[in-house]
């Protein structure tokens, strides 16, 4: 991901083999995750800035501090760039997985790393070092009830059932969305639902 040649249109951040990293139709999804992870407060910790949706909506929330790391120099730069007027952030160019032990305790964590080779260890790093008592951790998702022909969310929706769902307490608030109809922008435009994954840390 890091050495990718990322090209950023409007409404999309495509990669050089044409997979899509972020869209822009995903705003209200990440506004939930926001809201989720943000419920006490605190100190927010955010992996993917990717479009920048996700930290806007976490900037808006009443929290004390907001530590996003990202490992694309050039989405960084951006971060960087979106981060000048809010003193509560704290960018870090980096892969989460080398800066884990530089991390501290969390009241809410976001996991949204698109192609990451080490999401399967995230979830277990994240309730057991990284989140306080009480913190709250959401993932992105894109498990439906729907088959994808998608080897890519295929292989992410395996790793996050086996290794973020199995053996946690996870929750789940419903939003509904619209997503469009235009290959590789959701499993299906005929999805209507997403189910906003949590675990709270007890
Ligand atoms: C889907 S986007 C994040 C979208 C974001 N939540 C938003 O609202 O726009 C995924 C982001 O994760 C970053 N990323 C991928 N692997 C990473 C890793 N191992 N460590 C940190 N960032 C990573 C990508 O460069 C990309 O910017």
């Amino acid at each position: 991901m890091k050495n990718s040649k990322l090209e950023f249109l409007a409404d999309r951040i495509i990669d050089e083999n044409g997979n899509i990293i972020m869209m822009s139709w995903e705003d209200p999804v990440m506004k939930k995750h926001a809201e989720i992870i943000c419920s006490n407060g605190g100190d927010i910790l955010e992996i993917g800035f990717g479009m920048g949706y996700s930290s806007g909506h976490i900037q808006n929330q009443d929290i004390k501090s907001h530590t996003i790391i990202e490992i694309h120099p050039e989405v960084a730069r951006r971060a960087r760039e979106w981060a000048k007027d809010k003193p509560t952030v704290i960018i870090i160019e980096a892969d989460w997985y080398d800066v884990i032990d530089d991390l501290k305790t969390y009241d809410g964590i976001f996991y949204d790393a698109e192609l990451d080779p080490n999401m399967r260890k995230f979830s277990k790093y994240a309730t057991e070092k990284l989140l306080k008592k009480d913190g709250i951790f959401s993932f992105y998702n894109t498990i439906t009830g729907e088959m994808s022909d998608n080897r890519y969310i295929s292989f992410r929706n395996n790793i996050l059932k086996r290794y973020f769902i199995k053996n946690n307490n996870v929750k789940y608030e419903t939003i509904d969305i619209n997503p469009p109809d235009f290959p590789g922008a959701y499993i299906s435009s005929t999805v209507n639902e997403y189910n906003v994954p949590f675990i709270v840390n007890k």
